[in-house]
């Protein structure tokens, strides 16, 4: 039985370290104290465990409730752990046993390569990069080609079988070589996609700027390539320049403001949300009543709206102006999965809720992808996505 206390007692401390992590790193603090916080949570973790052992070996018991009673800090601490534990314990089971695959995802095939022994040698750069790739297990050099159908209610007649290719987060910091990413675009190039979509993290530092021609421009799809920025795309300083760079090699920013796409009478309306990172969708108009919309497409009930958000956390955001997809990254799926257990960190206000997958939300539905590369080149159990989302209108 004690066994068991020390169990839930250590899956509290964890969830209550995640849970600090996942609300830190959801908000648009500056870098240097997210990664203060980082620190500061590993070091309560790892100093929590060692306390314990010594807690365990100076009592010379294994027995749970002896060691609450030893000291004030344990009956203070490890009862708020067991409650905790228990707390995320019921969360978890209750999650696993209310999920469903959303009725609107028909379809559903995942294909993973090995990009790294296909291109024959190590894409790997720095001493950290290499250690992770000494990892067993590590995905970080994979692609998983993510290929879903999504039916979508009143969906235009002519925009049945739109192809849209969603990308998001390669964070280019050169730890990973730029070949690698040059099968992600040829990956999504061979999708023959209608539109391309990419919602954020493009970059992470400024010695990577000179890729974007290669990795992003070389992008194809027929009515265009969008995107919008993330919070790691803030490590470029000069915002101007970046937005600048992207736009020259072919992409449309779409933040904070409508774009539209005509294909045969109906119109795609694509913005983007930057929020909390950058400000430009905040007041955006609804596409009804913005210059866009006035100009006769609002009328129009052949409209299919998209949003670009960076954050899936924007989905109350997106409420109001009723979109009918939205696209996300940020969260990677947590880049570590354990068997069963699943991920247990994601920066996100709803921890690993939306860490990756399709979800419904009102009548929108909400695709989080997880993204192709991170700050840290280690992926287990969560291979890079490149996504190919197929709509249908058919019931
Ligand atoms: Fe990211």
């Amino acid at each position: 039985m004690d066994l068991a206390w020390w169990f839930v007692a250590g899956v509290g401390h964890l969830g209550i370290c995640a849970v600090a992590f996942n609300q830190a790193h959801a908000t648009s603090f500056p870098r240097r104290w997210r990664k203060m916080s980082e620190k500061i949570l590993g070091g309560i973790t790892l100093i929590f465990g060692i306390y314990l052992i010594w807690q365990l070996i100076a009592l010379a018991t294994l027995r749970f409730w002896p060691v609450v009673q030893n000291n004030i800090a344990n009956r203070i601490y490890l009862p708020l752990c067991l409650v905790s534990g228990l707390y995320f314990i019921v969360r978890w089971f209750y999650r696993k046993w209310r999920y469903r695959r959303p009725a609107q995802v028909i379809s559903r095939t995942v294909s993973k390569r090995d990009i790294q022994k296909e291109l024959g040698k190590s894409l790997y750069h720095g001493a950290t990069a290499r250690l992770f790739n000494a990892i067993p297990g590590n995905e970080a050099h994979m692609i998983a080609s993510e290929q879903l159908t999504f039916r979508v209610a009143d969906l235009p007649k002519s925009l049945e079988g739109l192809k849209i290719c969603h990308l998001s987060d390669y964070h280019l910091t050169g730890q990973l070589d730029r070949s690698y990413f040059e099968q992600i675009t040829n990956t999504a190039n061979e999708f023959n996609p209608d539109l391309i979509l990419i919602t954020g993290d493009l970059i992470d530092e400024a010695d990577c700027l000179d890729w974007i021609d290669e990795v992003y421009g070389s992008l194809s799809a027929r009515h265009g390539v969008f995107y919008v920025l993330g919070n790691h795309d803030r490590r470029i300083k000069n915002e101007a320049l970046l937005r600048e760079r992207l736009d020259a090699s072919g992409l449309v920013g779409v933040a904070g403001n409508w774009h539209t796409v005509q294909i045969d009478g109906a119109t795609i309306a694509i913005t983007g949300n930057e929020l909390p990172w950058y400000p430009h969708a905040a007041g955006l108009k609804r596409f009804e009543e913005s210059s866009a919309g006035v100009a006769g497409n609002g009328a129009n009930n052949d409209v299919l709206k998209i949003l670009l958000s960076h954050s899936p956390d924007q989905f109350n955001w997106a409420r109001d102006y009723q979109f009918d997809l939205m696209l996300a990254g940020h969260t990677h799926g947590g880049q570590i999965q354990l068997p069963i257990i699943g991920p247990i960190v994601a920066p996100s206000k709803f921890g690993i809720l939306y860490a990756s997958g399709t979800f419904v939300i009102d009548k929108m539905l909400m695709h989080v992808s997880r993204g192709i590369s991170g700050d840290k080149c280690i992926r287990i159990n969560c291979p890079p996505e490149v996504g190919l989302i197929t709509l249908t209108g058919d019931s």
